[in-house]
């Protein structure tokens, strides 16, 4: 697994969180069925240190289990639905592993975007647990998974326990030091909140060699104007209707 990473024009937020429900296998199915190659999604640790799919710190909004995440083994996340809420045709799924997903990624020859998204407290805890999956089940041979985090805790624990694997700084807001910070994680592209980044971000973060991605572009006419502004990559919800508007 190398430490360079050339970025797509679109890649699947949560899989395709606009059809189908976010963080599941069915969303990174239908992402490659609209012809995404890259997937987004998000990894936090079950309470006994397991590796799953999961955004939030409860389990409410996407399983209707009033607990949090780090508060369930990944025996008790079986019996979850992680997909009624989104719609009646998804009742069953569950919330996968990231051994799970891997195992998808390779059997639909998909590309990865690891966003860590720690519980609090397990943000180290949550890349160690994460580099034991890839380093088992990942193939050497396959483009690596590009890593990010809001931590920077996370981002500092992958620069030491798995500094090959490429990482995205990721930001609401670009803070001013952003320049050294992304220097000393060591990442090679910059994750911006679409609707706080601007062209004159968009120049400097590029002129410095980053590669730069915009999160979460559902927008046609914003993703052409982002473009223009000369971002690599959005990350879209629905990967089907930006894939149509940038053709
Ligand atoms: O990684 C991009 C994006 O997913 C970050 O925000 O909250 O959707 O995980 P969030
Ligand atoms: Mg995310």
């Amino acid at each position: 697994m190398s430490g360079i990473v050339s970025l797509p024009r679109i890649m699947g937020h949560r899989g395709a969180a606009a059809s189908a429900p976010e963080n599941t296998l069915a969303g990174i199915r239908q992402a490659a069925a609209y012809g995404a190659v890259w997937v987004e999604f998000d990894v936090k640790l079950t309470a006994d240190g397991i590796p799953v799919l999961m955004h939030d710190d409860s389990l409410k909004r996407t399983t209707g289990k009033d607990a949090l995440a780090s508060e369930l083994s990944l025996a008790d996340f079986r019996a979850l639905d992680a997909g009624s809420w989104f719609g009646p045709e998804f009742a069953g799924e569950t919330v996968p592993s990231l051994e799970e997903t891997l195992g998808l990624l390779r059997e639909l020859d998909m590309a990865a975007n690891i966003e860590i998204k720690p519980s609090p407290g397990e943000e180290a805890d949550t890349v160690t647990k994460t580099i034991e999956v890839l380093e088992r089940v990942w193939p050497a041979t396959s483009p690596a998974p590009l890593m990010s985090s809001f931590s920077r805790r996370s981002l500092e624990a992958l620069q030491k326990q798995a500094p090959k694997l490429p990482r995205g700084y990721l930001v609401e807001e670009l803070p001013d030091d952003w320049s050294s910070i992304a220097k000393d994680l060591g990442c090679v592209t910059i994750h911006h909140y679409a609707k706080a980044v601007t062209a004159r971000q968009v120049t400097e973060t590029k002129a410095a060699g980053y590669g730069l991605a915009v999160y979460t572009v559902n927008d046609p006419e914003q993703a052409r104007e982002l473009l223009e502004w000369g971002i690599d990559c959005l990350i879209t919800d629905a990967p089907d209707v930006i894939a149509q508007a940038i053709s």
